[in-house]
């Protein structure tokens, strides 16, 4: 067992547990390596559609989504049949003014349930100054109204803003090391400041939910990560094979076009814009 029964407890309660320890600091690390080396290959920081389903373009991505110690956990939240429904680089440059503002995950998902998991996996140190994610404990207990801001600065695909005051002084800063996740509820309350250290702050987000969840505004696919999917509301992706192989590619699109479907629905917008 990854999580002890106070931190599920918790988890229940706030909407939240960190820092759960899943990787060495090398292993993390050696993930860093392999997303930099593509990097330099491409002229740039992951960018566009590429920063999501990034699982399914890359077999080092796929590792981290089916690394045994993130899903031990993930289990113990939402049970052990496990679809990976989405991930998301969440990378801020050193000493840039990237944000995120104070909003609820799920709020455009389209998914028919709440028992939605983000692991939020830090792939380098995530020091508070560094823009580490802030959380608004037991906020996860009701959808707020947001408002689409699309500023430029912000990293979400609307620039959703929550529609309520977060009293700044209840949120918890979530500082991480690198190779520590942090789990949160899809309805928590979060954001997080730009990062005003001399490093990247690298953190893989991975969107879990159980098989008897269903999409309501797409056709909409999903990776089977742990145990059986006898409801099959999502077409099952492929694992890559090599690192943007045709297949990847292919399979990435795909997944890509239901996505922006779902989050993007009453917007004139093709693609993810972060
Ligand atoms: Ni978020």
């Amino acid at each position: 067992m990854s999580l002890t029964p106070s931190q599920v407890e918790a988890y229940r309660r706030d909407g939240y547990v960190f820092p759960i320890p899943v990787m060495t600091r090398d292993e993390a690390a050696s993930f860093r390596a392999k997303l930099e080396a593509h990097e330099r290959a491409a002229g740039g920081p992951i960018a566009g559609n590429l920063r999501h389903k990034t699982h399914l373009l890359f077999t080092w991505a796929n590792d981290i989504a089916r690394h045994p110690a993130i899903l031990d956990a993930v289990e113990q939240i939402i049970g052990p049949d496990i679809l990976l429904w989405g991930s998301s680089f969440f990378i801020k440059e050193a000493n840039s003014p990237a944000y995120v503002s104070w909003h609820q995950d799920g709020t455009y998902w389209g998914l028919d349930g709440s028992d939605v998991v983000t692991a939020w996996v830090a792939l380098a140190d995530a020091p508070v100054e560094s823009g580490a994610m802030r959380f608004w404990p037991r906020s996860h207990t009701k959808q707020h109204s947001h408002t689409d801001t699309f500023h430029d600065n912000n990293l979400l695909s609307r620039g959703q803003e929550v529609a309520v005051d977060v009293p700044e002084e209840e949120g918890v800063d979530v500082p991480l090391k690198a190779g520590e996740m942090s789990l949160h509820h899809v309805l928590l309350v979060h954001g997080s400041n730009p990062n005003r250290t001399n490093d990247r702050r690298i953190g893989f987000a991975l969107r879990y939910i159980p098989t008897r969840l269903a999409q309501t505004k797409a056709d909409d696919f999903a990776t089977l990560v742990r145990g059986q999917d006898t409801f099959g509301h999502f077409s099952h992706e492929p694992s890559p094979s090599a690192d943007l192989d045709d297949a990847a590619v292919a399979a990435h699109a795909r997944s890509m076009g239901a996505q922006v479907a779902a989050l993007y629905e009453g917007t004139d917008k093709t693609e993810f814009r972060a």
